[in-house]
């Protein structure tokens, strides 16, 4: 019977047996008699090295034919080789080709952005795409374990919704039979819904904005993981973030080290991401950055400079706390204490990245909402349901939204968020 193959990640198992290993070839390099290809299997990339005298003639031609990602499946020995990435190499004894390629179209060269999300189907390959992608499957396993553990129910939110989550100004439409339909901005709203169902929820899925703003920050299509807890209040929900974000970054440290040395991060600036995160009121914010000399009055949103130079050499992400109601989603709650202000919180991390979780208590007085959703000009007729929430024994609650590019955007140091999901939706790019 044929033995299964090997993953590259497990070869430390099986030093001194034969195995085989399925996989693309990376370079190739030849020395006289010996080559040496480099073989990414999707866990790792090991060193397969082909002595011609050790082998068949067919194996040694088959390695000349070789071209970047053909496709292949090499049988050989496993040595220990510290000098070789992974720290293990193939002696090998057999190699079948099992899908040519010619002309593969990304190079080791340096490529332009836009020729390189022309080919995201092949660019997911290459080492600093592929070791991202793999962070960001661990924070998302790692949502899934906090909220797990803490006794959270996961609720799939619609996609196709009737109501405005957030603003109208960045709404997908789209026609539903004989009504109007938008994609999701947010879930929070049947979120709140199904908090007085099961008291501590999570919404964790693909959310839309027609940004028209071409930034680093900003994707059409982005994943965004939103708990909404009953009888929380809008202190206890920054302490939620802090702990989940925290232990995000301590998962990713713990449990990607291989890949973060890949993207060359540096971890030591993760080190002391830990609660408490530091705390600014945005009205203490606005008066910072005026004495740094930046023209914002009271009342104007943050703007991503803004953000940048509130957080400039912080050693953990900053909360800006209680912002003008007129800069925030109808939803928020008023402050007592100022009513200008909303309860509400925007995290910010260091490092440039920029506001990373948006969160607020949210309105429980049902005449206070109806007033907002008239100034915003929202149509009352698609909020009944959700203000029956304030009519059916409404409670105070809060929430928030951990948008996942950014949150991996930061963890691994890249600039870009179209680089941190796998096929970026942006304002000028539907393909691949
Ligand atoms: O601040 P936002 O708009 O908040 C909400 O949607 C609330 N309903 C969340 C809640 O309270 N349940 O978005 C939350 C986060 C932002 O902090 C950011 O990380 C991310 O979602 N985000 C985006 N990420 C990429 N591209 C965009 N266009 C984004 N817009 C928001
Ligand atoms: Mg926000």
């Amino acid at each position: 019977m044929k033995r299964p193959d090997v993953e590259v990640r497990t070869l430390s198992a099986h030093v001194g047996e034969e195995v085989t290993v399925t996989g693309w070839v990376g370079s190739t390099r030849v020395h006289g008699r010996v080559a040496f290809l480099d073989v990414r299997d999707g866990t790792g990339v090991v060193q397969a090295v082909v002595v011609k005298k050790q082998v068949a003639p067919t194996v040694w031609d088959a390695h000349a034919i070789l071209t970047k990602e053909s496709a292949v499946a090499v049988t050989g020995t496993v040595r220990v080789e510290p000098r070789a990435p992974g720290g293990h190499e193939l002696e090998v004894s057999g190699l079948e080709v099992t899908g040519q390629a010619s002309d593969y179209p990304i190079q080791p060269k340096e490529h332009g952005v836009d020729f390189l999300l022309d080919h995201r189907h092949l660019w997911l390959r290459s080492s600093l795409q592929w070791a991202g992608l793999r962070v960001r499957a661990e924070v998302e396993q790692a949502v899934h374990d906090f909220f797990y553990q803490r006794g959270f129910v996961r609720i799939d939110s619609p996609i196709l919704t009737g109501a405005i989550g957030e603003h109208a100004g960045t709404l997908f439409q789209t026609d539903y039979f004989e009504e109007k339909a938008y994609l999701a901005q947010t879930g929070q709203l049947y979120g709140e819904a199904a908090a007085a169902a099961f008291r501590k929820i999570y919404t964790f899925g693909p959310t839309f904005r027609a940004e028209k703003s071409k930034t680093r920050r900003h994707l059409t299509e982005f994943w965004m993981v939103e708990p909404e807890v009953a009888f929380l209040d809008s202190e206890g929900n920054m302490r939620l973030q802090e702990e989940l974000v925290s232990y995000l970054v301590e998962r990713a440290l713990e449990r990607c080290a291989d890949e973060l040395e890949l993207l060359e991060r540096d971890t030591g600036k993760l080190g002391s991401v830990r609660p408490p995160f530091h705390r600014i009121s945005y009205a203490d914010a606005v008066a910072r950055l005026a004495g740094m000399g930046r023209e914002i009055e009271w009342g104007a949103d943050l703007g991503a400079p803004d953000e940048v130079a509130l957080t400039e050499g912080l050693d953990r992400p900053l909360f800006v706390y209680n912002y003008p109601k007129e800069v925030k989603a109808f939803y928020m709650k008023e402050n007592p204490d100022d009513r200008r202000t909303a309860l509400c919180n925007d995290c910010l991390a260091p490092e440039g990245h920029g506001e990373i979780v948006g969160g607020s208590q949210r309105e429980d007085d049902l005449e206070r909402l109806l007033a907002r959703i008239r100034e915003e000009g929202l149509p009352e007729e698609a909020y009944d349901w959700y203000l029956d929430l304030r009519r059916y024994g409404s409670f105070p609650h809060s929430g928030f939204g951990l948008g996942v590019e950014r949150t991996v955007a930061w963890i691994t140091g890249r600039p870009h968020v179209r680089e941190m999901i796998p096929f970026p939706r942006l304002m000028n790019r539907l393909k691949p």
